[in-house]
């Protein structure tokens, strides 16, 4: 079986990809230093997959530590997910933002080179795109100065693979730009753990349904959006770990020193308030929210052209937003029973 490492592999969407590469015939490696995340995950890809996953716990800026992981396994390639990724935190901490989210990617290739494994999945976001002239906006659409040091390290880490490639090196690489993950694992043994009060829409939205938040606020009802409120593109968490799976066996088959970067959306937009009306449908339950203040930095609106990625990788979101809030729900009711 062909080894593939997953930085962050005990975060969300990084479990998730773990299950999915084992389904599709690779052996996924982790390493996570659980900055972020938490090592129940590890036992509950072991309840989906019935075996263990093999997992390093350490930091990715650590050289001595990745070298160390590269010479115990001989990888045939390699998912970079791990990163901060908050917003708010980042405006207040630049420094550990561009420190931890730049420097784990260089040591990464200088790794990669070292060790002679010369394919890599890097996980960017649509945030690079800001607030697009174009809707749905494709990956020809020029980027936008980033909102936040979160989302300008992101369009930094692109940069340098871009150039990193065209300095001729033999390597693949491939950029996905996720549009907004949500869902969870159908049998609800992982999912998201945000760490204290959720800036995300969704985890908000099941943790007020579960009573742990009092009341849910929409950010703003007056853009110029069908309803009012902000409009985006929710992806499924088992899609777009799908989506990884597929930019692998994609490199796989490209001739050496190849770059290139694929939007993984649905292609659909969906407003606030339409998410919450979905998931009140499919949960069965109210929920308690009220219309506040537009939030600062927020995006009116932003969907992915997915024609790209669907006609050259074959990839497709498979999963509706009704499915996407069932398995978030059954997610966090399978959490509360745990508790
Ligand atoms: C956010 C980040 C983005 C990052 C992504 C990762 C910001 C500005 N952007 O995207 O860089 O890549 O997460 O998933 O933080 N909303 C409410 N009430 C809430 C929470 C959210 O109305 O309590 C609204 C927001 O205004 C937005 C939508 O829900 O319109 C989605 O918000 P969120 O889940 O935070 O994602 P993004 O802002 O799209």
């Amino acid at each position: 079986m062909k080894k593939i490492l997953i930085t962050g592999g005990a975060g969300y969407i990084g479990s998730h990809t773990a299950v999915s590469l084992l389904e599709a015939g690779f052996e996924p490696i982790i390493v996570d230093n659980f900055s972020n995340s938490n090592k129940s995950v590890l036992k509950g890809l072991k309840a989906i997959l019935g075996r263990d996953i093999a997992c390093y716990e350490g930091d990715c800026n650590e050289r001595g530590l990745m070298e160390l992981i590269f010479a115990e396994n001989q990888f045939s390639g390699v998912i970079h997910f791990a990163a901060f990724k908050a917003v708010g935190e980042s405006t207040q901490f630049p420094l550990k933002y561009y420190a931890n989210n730049i420097d784990s990617l260089l040591i990464l290739l200088e790794t990669m080179a070292k060790f002679g494994v010369k394919d890599l999945v890097f996980s960017s976001s649509c945030t690079v795109y800001g607030q697009p002239d174009e809707l749905p906006v494709s990956e020809s659409t020029p980027r936008k100065e980033a909102e936040s040091p979160y989302g300008n390290s992101k369009k930094i880490c692109e940069d340098i693979l871009r150039d990193y490639i065209n300095s001729g090196v033999d390597s693949r690489i491939i950029s996905l730009r996720y549009f907004n993950p949500v869902g969870a694992h159908p049998s609800g043994e992982i999912g998201e753990l945000p760490l204290g009060i959720p800036n995300n829409l969704v985890p908000f939205i099941t943790q007020s349904a579960a009573g742990i938040r009092q009341q849910l606020t929409v950010f703003g009802d007056d853009y110029n959006t069908p309803d009012g409120s902000c409009v985006r593109d929710y992806i499924h968490v088992m899609d777009l770990a799908d989506a990884h799976v597929k930019a692998l066996e994609f490199l796989f088959r490209q001739n050496l020193n190849f770059y290139d970067i694929f939007n993984v959306g649905t292609g659909k937009g969906n407003t606030v308030l339409e998410v919450i009306k979905t998931f009140e449908k499919v949960s069965k339950k109210a929920l308690n929210y009220k219309i506040g203040p537009r939030r600062p930095g927020d995006i009116e609106k932003v969907w992915a052209n997915t024609h790209k990625i669907n006609s050259e990788l074959g990839w497709m979101a498979k999963y509706s937003l009704e499915d996407s809030l069932r398995d978030s729900w059954n997610w966090q009711q399978k959490l509360g029973l745990r508790e």
